[in-house]
């Protein structure tokens, strides 16, 4: 399929900006029909370090056709990275030596992108290299010290990335610090992935030119089954008194998350790029695609009580292609006290790790970037055209406006970066963020150093839909 024949398509839905009349069925979130599983919360399996040398980590990874119950009882078609859905987690150090034994053992090409690592471009699994069906590749970094932090891995293929997530390619990567300011706790990795099923289980991808294919196109493809690593409506159960760290990954295509804990605040310690300088109290945090967030969950509840993990209404919609029920809270996970008697308190660091400026007195450029429906700078990807330049260990400022209706979430590959203001509004703190959501109307700039790694770099709309039709391109750092 090329992207004309895609754009083609992609023509209707731009015009329909003006129109508000896109038909088409609205998903309905039918809570009855989605029979909870309501399991203990199990996080994905580690992948096995097949190495017994000190400082590498040596993994085997296989993409495959699979057959998994996704919802208790059907049977689905899906792929799955080592037979699992989420993929099994990447844990490393900062420092590692990592070698990852890849195949693709799908009937049409892949790669394996590492979202939000800092290593060569080659490694980086973007759209440049795929790896044919049946082709075995080994990707080989290094683990940046100073990045710990929670990312995740997904494929990236030429238009076929939301299709290959959708069916169950994604997975999570921790990567641990030795001098880790947070005391040692309960940890929970937490993958939160919509999706949608047809009644004999298989995953529903509509026609193309079908009123939900549309609206699908437009908004991005959102399903009504909440998935949490893997589970509906899991059940994390803790103690009073007890501290928990949660690291939150939004591997949904379009879904952004309003992220609210019943009866609870969160004590957000990092996004991104890793932990923060300091914890910030927050009542509730949005999460964007491909967003990581890492919170402190305080057992304050009393013992036998129950509080849900929902996503609050956020309106990151074009009217005419809202959801009936965007406005609804929706339940993902419920936190459970147990009665054991309550947890000796830990003591929480109020500093945790230094994060450097990048000075705006030494950008030596600013790169305008404007986000319409489908395009950037008026554009449609072309692999075959770099759309940005920048010389290696320069330091830029990045501009990017949204002039459309609806939310683009922008990342940016390779690098960290530092988010400057929005709308004008200075960022109060400073943080590494590699994927920023772009509010309708809104503008956000951020500043970025590419400190290492020259070659061919993607930046895109995050939701997966989006990027597939063409909005994204490519910058090269030379
Ligand atoms: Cu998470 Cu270019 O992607
Ligand atoms: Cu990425
Ligand atoms: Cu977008």
């Amino acid at each position: 399929m090329k992207r004309g024949t895609v754009f083609g398509v992609a023509l209707g839905w731009l015009s329909s900006f003006g129109v508000a009349t896109v038909p088409g069925k609205q998903i309905q979130l039918n809570r009855a029909d989605v029979s909870p599983t309501r399991g203990a919360l199990a996080s994905p399996r580690t992948l096995r370090n097949l190495s017994s040398r000190p400082h590498i980590v040596e993994v085997s990874i296989t993409a495959a056709p699979a057959r998994l119950p996704l919802r208790p009882g059907v049977m689905s078609d899906v792929f799955a990275y080592n037979g699992q859905i989420p993929g099994p987690t990447l844990e490393v150090r900062e420092g590692d030596s990592v070698i990852i034994h890849f195949q693709n053992k799908l009937s049409e090409p892949t790669t394996v992108h590492w979202h939000g690592l800092h290593i060569p471009a080659v490694q980086d699994g973007s759209p440049f290299n795929p790896i044919a069906p049946g082709e075995k590749h080994d990707y080989v970094f290094t683990i940046t010290p100073g990045t710990a932090g929670t990312y995740w891995y997904h494929p990236h293929p030429d238009m076929r990335s939301g299709y290959q997530v959708a069916k169950g390619l994604y997975g999570g990567i921790i990567i641990r610090a030795a001098d880790d300011p947070l005391p040692t706790m309960p940890e929970k990795l937490i993958i939160l992935a919509d999706n949608r099923l047809l009644k004999d289980g298989s995953v529903d991808f509509p026609a193309l030119r079908s009123p939900q294919g549309i609206v699908d196109e437009e908004n991005g493809r959102e399903g009504d089954l909440m998935f949490v690593d893997g589970q509906l409506m899991p059940t994390i159960t803790i103690r009073r008194g007890e501290v928990q760290r949660w690291r939150v990954i939004n591997a949904s295509a379009a879904r952004i998350y309003r992220l609210a804990l019943q009866d609870h605040t969160f004590l957000q310690v990092g996004t991104d790029g890793g932990l923060f300088e300091h914890p910030v109290e927050e009542k509730e945090i949005l999460l964007a695609n491909s967003e990581r967030v890492e919170f402190l969950v305080r057992g304050t509840g009393q013992p036998g009580s129950v509080s849900l993990l929902q996503t609050l209404p956020y309106d990151r919609y074009a009217p005419q292609t809202r959801p009936a029920d965007w406005n609804h809270p929706v339940d993902l996970l419920s936190l459970k006290y147990s009665t054991e008697s309550a947890a000796t308190p830990v003591t929480i660091p109020t500093t945790l790790r230094p994060i450097p400026v990048l000075d705006t007195t030494k950008a030596t450029a600013t790169k305008v970037v404007t986000l319409s429906q489908g395009l950037i700078n008026g554009r449609m990807m072309d692999m075959s055209r770099v759309d940005l330049s920048a010389p290696l260990s320069a330091t830029e400022i990045w501009e990017i406006e949204n002039v459309v209706g609806m939310d683009h979430p922008f990342h940016l590959h390779g690098f960290q970066f530092q988010i400057l203001d929005r709308n004008g509004v200075p960022e109060k703190d400073r943080r590494w963020k590699d994927t920023v959501n772009v509010p309708k109307h809104e503008t956000v700039r951020f500043i970025v150093r590419y400190n290492d790694f020259a070659g061919l770099w993607m930046f895109h709309c995050h939701i997966l839909d989006h990027e597939d039709h063409g909005m994204m391109g490519v910058l090269q750092v030379k």
